[in-house]
């Protein structure tokens, strides 16, 4: 069917929407279908649709729970939201073995978030410069009405710096701003922050400055790129607690782990798979708290390339019998504001977390990802991935083949110890049925 531009589609009511996607697609029971995920409770389902719009139902993403995380003495059982079967059992799985080896240290380096002022200017950098010390404090003075509650909690503005970029692209220059959110993320703190600055720079520049003409301010937003809002993970053994992992001695395990782990140091096409297994982990943990995962998968990924060339955000030491494997990945997490109190199991999550502070999030997330990545390479570099991978992922192609209940024990059972795939699934239940 001939596609058709929608005119005013936020204009119309839920039930208009899905009446103009029905004629569109001419999918008779759509209505039945996103009408049956709506959820029971109207106050509910209101509270959902206003987080976005042009909502017209809730995509369901399973709410598991990975147990026992020991981390820094603490125990924790960590809510992680994540459709990829074995993801949550590999954490889980990571989690009891370091827990009965120390489990995870892990520490904040520093929480410290980024945000600019990108403006050109014609007339070279010795103009600000003479007059940053009077600019700086008129922005200070501005910024103030939205300031003030954050530096009551500890928080605000804790350097502003005049950056020039202009042997990159023409006339630009950047007044670049230090915050510290405390316990929030600070997006929406930070970026009204820049934006009245930018007010304060131009009422600045106009009034204060010889020759303003050229002056233009072209942007101001918050960096996701907050490589010092830095977390440090690891776990640590003696190589002969290895020994259970594989069928490789221990010794022969750790060198193996090892070389995996260079090979995604040099090999960008290694690491960034590599990565994703540590990000399934920190995905789950930060999507269950309804914080902002793709800010923090960018600020990871543009961590990973800060040498130059993609690489792995782990790393590895094997000296004198110890094996020591490390994460250290920058993460921009709140446990106040955004969605985190909003969201009803957002606000569960930080409950069955006990709620922590935004650094003690940070250790934890990391942790998983560090179980998560762990885990992986573990199954990489003995048994392979698909093994336990199909296991879990039996139940979706029963469930895609329309099996019965019976039917499913009876597949779980035979394909215990046989290879799961769909074809051989489809096979045996087609044997089955006859
Ligand atoms: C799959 O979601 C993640 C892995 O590919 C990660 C890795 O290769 O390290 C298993």
């Amino acid at each position: 069917m001939k596609k058709e531009f929608l005119k005013s589609f936020s204009k119309l009511t839920k039930n208009e929407k899905i009446e103009v996607l029905r004629k569109g697609i001419a999918k008779s029971d759509l209505k039945e279908i996103v009408s049956s995920y709506w959820h029971s409770n109207p106050g509910h389902q209101k509270l959902f649709e206003e987080f976005s719009e042009n909502t017209i139902s809730n995509f369901y993403l399973p709410y598991n729970i990975a147990p026992n995380f020991l981390i820094n003495k603490t125990i924790y059982h960590v809510p992680m939201v994540i459709e990829e079967s074995s993801v949550v059992a590999a954490a889980s799985n990571s989690a009891k073995f370091w827990s009965e080896r120390g489990g995870f240290q892990s520490s904040v380096i520093s929480t410290k978030k980024l945000g600019h002022i990108h403006f050109i200017w014609p007339n070279g950098i010795k103009v600000f410069e003479n007059k940053f010390t009077a600019l700086k404090q008129e922005i200070i003075t501005s910024l103030s009405p939205i300031t003030e509650k954050m530096e009551k909690r500890g928080g605000g503005i804790t350097s502003i710096k005049l950056k020039d970029l202009s042997d990159q692209l023409k006339n630009l220059y950047q007044l670049e701003f230090e915050f510290e959110t405390k316990e929030a993320m600070g997006a929406n703190f930070i970026n009204s922050c820049l934006e009245m600055g930018a007010e304060t720079l131009n009422k600045f520049v106009v009034e204060k400055l010889n020759n303003p003409d050229g002056f233009k301010i072209i942007m101001s937003i918050l960096s996701n790129y907050t490589p010092e809002c830095l977390v440090k993970c690891s776990v640590e053994t003696e190589i002969k607690e290895l020994e259970t992992l594989s069928d490789f001695s221990a010794q022969e395990f750790a060198e193996r782990f090892e070389t995996a782990v260079r090979i995604a140091q040099v090999d960008p096409h290694r690491a960034t798979t590599h990565n994703k297994g540590i990000f399934n982990g920190i995905d789950a943990v930060v999507l269950s708290t309804g914080n902002d995962f793709r800010a923090v998968e960018a600020c990871g990924h543009a961590y990973a390339s800060k040498n130059g060339s993609y690489s792995s955000l782990t790393n590895i030491e094997i000296k004198n019998d110890k094996f020591k494997y490390t994460l250290t990945i920058p993460m921009a997490l709140g446990t106040i504001g955004g969605l985190t109190s909003l969201h009803p199991l957002a606000k569960l999550t930080l409950e069955i977390l006990g709620n922590p502070s935004s650094s003690e999030l940070m250790n934890i997330a990391a942790s998983v990802g560090l179980a998560n990545n762990f885990s992986a390479v573990r199954a990489l570099i003995s048994k392979g991935i698909q093994a336990g991978h199909m296991k879990m992922h039996l139940n979706n192609i029963l469930n895609q083949l329309n099996a019965t209940t019976v039917e499913k024990t009876a597949a779980i059972k035979y394909f215990y110890d046989k290879t799961v795939s769909y074809s051989n699934v489809k096979t045996y239940l087609s044997v089955l049925r006859k």
